[in-house]
């Protein structure tokens, strides 16, 4: 079976071997410190051997609880923000049709999962509302503190829908809780209502938790193979775990590499993907670098983009501006469908040169120029081959992704599991609502935005 590798030939040139080999040392400490619980943030350090511990049996019941709200829900409605929301949505976009809102709803393996409370806009939550009003819909509230704002209140507004809808039982019966086995007002509403529950594992931090309930119930619920994601995910444990060497270690050297291209200056990753469907792949690793990364004034800012759509706006940008940034590709050998360039009799679009190809090999010629006119214009380039985009692959992908970040963390001196700087927002928010204990800050925010708005 093939397996996913990065491939670090074209940042070379940009950086050599020496600059690799000097942070080996180091490397390897940082790789036995985490895999041994003994590195900063190591009380939440329990992702690293998640795949592999995870039960049959709670494989079991998260399949049973999706296939029962599945049965009775055209819509679920997964309610989550952040490392409570991304994972789910990642995996969910890349495996699903690119259309299936559009498609009649037996065309679909499981539930159509839509997500709320990953912001504050009245008009997404009303235009929801509309949906919801129209078919039989379930909901699933995501919250490990159980006490974050955007998704208590979208749970608020569509608690109250689903019970008008039906009854208070019969809501009752359509709502699933994940949050923390003992604490929190998610964990009490649930206890108090009787929701079905599951629990996030208290030593798993939001963002590394897609492995966890979080992300495999809405999987599940949309009818993906839960089973063969851990498979992959476990493979990549195995690997990661095996050895500290990048030449064995894929995250090794992905960790290893954007460190080396940070310490010369590149400050910017933008992970680049040629597949819409990854778009919300990008979202999720935007947010697990970011906020693992970027504190005590360092870190490597990640951005994302999707070509060719973004060669022809950003595309200028990366080619030509200030070189501080470099590039991480992720490569899908296969696609999944099959579709050419059909022939025209008269040519008239002068694209028969391309008749009978498919779309994937003008879509790798497009990749592959990209990466040589990149490399031209001096940004460096790691790729990040992966086979094909199935459940195995994602497991293993995002597994990938996660062990590098603490290993990239680690390299940087920084905790890459906490998130202190997310509170700094929190805490002006409440003041201005007037929420208590917030009394001081709220007269003084106010008279700080006097002429401001
Ligand atoms: O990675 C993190 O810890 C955060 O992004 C959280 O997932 C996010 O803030 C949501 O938190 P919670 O699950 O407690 O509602």
């Amino acid at each position: 079976m093939k397996k996913l590798n990065v491939d670090i030939q074209s940042v070379f040139g940009f950086i050599d071997r020496d600059d690799l080999k000097k942070q080996e040392s180091s490397l390897k400490v940082h790789h036995h410190n985490l895999i041994s619980g003994t590195g900063a943030g190591n009380d939440f350090t329990g992702w690293v051997r998640l795949p592999s511990s995870t039960t049959p049996d709670l494989l079991r019941k998260i399949k049973e609880a999706a296939l029962e709200l599945k049965e009775k829900s055209e819509i679920v409605v997964v309610v989550g923000i952040g490392g409570s929301y991304l994972g789910a949505r990642a995996v969910i976009e890349a495996l699903q049709h690119q259309f299936a809102g559009l498609m009649p709803a037996f065309k679909r393996p499981g539930s159509l999962v839509l997500f709320a409370g990953n912001n504050i806009s009245e008009d997404y939550h009303a235009d929801l509302i509309d949906v919801l009003q129209k078919v039989d819909w379930s909901l699933i509230v995501i919250s490990k503190s159980g006490t974050t704002t955007e998704p208590a209140i979208a749970f608020r507004v569509l608690k109250q829908h689903l019970i008008r809808k039906y009854s208070m039982s019969e809501a009752r019966r359509r709502i699933i809780a994940i949050t923390d086995k003992a604490k929190g007002a998610l964990k009490n509403l649930a206890d108090k209502e009787g929701y079905k529950t599951f629990i996030i594992p208290d030593d798993v931090g939001g963002r590394y938790s897609v492995l966890t309930p979080v992300g495999l119930l809405p999987v599940a619920v949309a009818g993906f193979d839960i089973e063969v994601m851990i498979n992959g995910a476990a493979e990549m444990e195995a690997t990661a775990l095996g050895s500290h060497l990048p030449e064995n270690n894929p995250a090794a050297l992905y960790a290893l590499t954007r460190n080396a291209l940070y310490q010369k200056g590149r400050t910017v990753e933008i992970m680049v993907n040629y597949q819409p469907n990854l778009v919300f792949l990008t979202e999720w690793w935007k947010q697990l670098y970011g906020e693992s990364e970027g504190k005590q004034l360092r870190g490597i800012f990640p951005a994302g983009v999707t070509f060719t759509a973004d060669l022809h706006s950003m595309g200028q940008y990366i080619q030509e501006g200030l070189r501080i940034i470099f590039e991480s590709v992720l490569s899908v050998e296969q696609s999944a469908r099959k579709l050419a360039v059909p022939e025209l009799d008269d040519d008239s679009d002068g694209l028969n040169y391309i008749a009978g190809k498919r779309l994937s090999e003008v879509n790798r010629m497009a990749e592959l120029g990209t990466l040589l006119a990149h490399v031209d214009g001096e940004v460096p380039n790691i790729r990040i081959n992966i086979p094909e985009i199935n459940e195995f692959y994602l497991g293993g992908i995002m597994y990938f992704y996660e062990f590098a970040c603490a290993l990239s963390g680690y390299l940087l001196e920084v905790n890459p599991f906490d998130q202190p700087g997310v509170e700094a927002y929190k805490k002006n928010m409440f003041a201005l609502l007037g929420k208590r204990g917030f009394e001081e800050d709220s007269a003084k925010l106010r008279k700080r935005l006097e002429g401001m708005v």
